[in-house]
């Protein structure tokens, strides 16, 4: 089986095709799949209609998987496996309010946030529904040299929901609570395979700069969010029912969008992948 790559732009999103999901790929197509990962940071297949056992063994070429965070939607004979489900979501004003909408990096506020996260679609609805996915190491990349040596080494903290947050999280059970964790991360993350640098923001959980007073620290993390995420450093994926889509938290921020007749039906499976904690570019944790 040889495997075809079409890069999407230049080093970031790339569309895999001559593989067949439901089978389990041999030692070198992993490998080979692994490497893409590590460089494009966001890989698609098409045409993969996944039943949920074969998703998992899909999803685990990239690593193992870890639980989902919010246990009311897990598939309950699978409860690795969750999913976005338009049947879930609350309404304000006639507008569904979906989960993620802002760009993030999930569950940034664990000490080993999940290295991936992954989706197939299973239903969308006919128009909107996109995810987008801006590349957070060529941000850093283009930033100017003086601002990257400001930034590398600071440290942020991120919690369940940021004062500032521009968006609300789904409401968790008292236990489920107790169980958020608080971590400071790093601004700046260096990705464990390729080596590169990343900044690593999510102004739904991030709690200013440590070491900074609230008005520069949060200053500095808009600044950094609306460089990050203009169109230069995007890719706008749009669903067809059977597309497999993985990411790397470590390299991208992603977003849903809530563009879609709510009426219609959107669901999608979900993984993720177990992570380590972040380490810092140019330091050693
Ligand atoms: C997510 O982060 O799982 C949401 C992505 C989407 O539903 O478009």
């Amino acid at each position: 089986m040889t495997l075809h790559v079409q890069p999407i732009r230049a080093g970031f999103g790339a569309e895999v095709s001559g593989l067949d999901l439901t089978q389990p790929q041999n030692a070198e197509i992993r490998a080979q799949l692994n490497d893409l990962f590590a460089t494009y940071a966001v890989l698609v297949f098409r045409q993969q209609p996944l039943t949920p056992p074969q998703f998992m063994q899909a999803a685990e070429i990239f690593g193992p998987l870890t639980p989902q965070q919010i246990k009311k939607f897990v598939l309950p004979d699978y409860p690795l496996v969750g999913y976005n489900s338009t049947h879930d979501l609350p309404r304000k004003n006639g507008k569904l309010q979906v989960r993620g909408e802002n760009y993030h990096t999930d569950h940034s506020n664990d000490l080993a946030p999940p290295k991936a996260t992954t989706l197939v679609a299973v239903e969308i609805p006919s128009h909107g529904g996109d995810t987008q996915f801006v590349d957070a190491r060529q941000a850093f990349d283009d930033l100017p040299e003086a601002m990257q040596q400001r930034i590398v080494g600071l440290r942020s903290l991120h919690v369940h929901q940021s004062s500032r947050s521009p968006r609300s999280f789904a409401k968790l059970s008292d236990e489920e609570m107790a169980r958020i964790p608080r971590t400071l991360q790093p601004l700046v993350i260096r990705h464990p395979d390729s080596g590169r640098a990343a900044l690593y923001l999510n102004t739904g959980r991030m709690e200013g700069i440590d070491g900074l007073d609230d008005e520069a620290g949060y200053a500095l993390i808009e600044a950094l969010y609306a460089h990050a995420t203009q169109p230069r450093y995007e890719y706008r994926h749009r669903w067809q029912v059977g597309d497999l889509v993985i990411w790397d938290n470590r390299s991208v921020l992603h977003q849903a969008n809530a563009d879609y007749d709510p009426e219609e039906y959107r669901y999608l499976l979900r993984i993720m992948l177990q992570g380590a904690p972040l380490l810092a570019y140019g330091g050693s944790t």
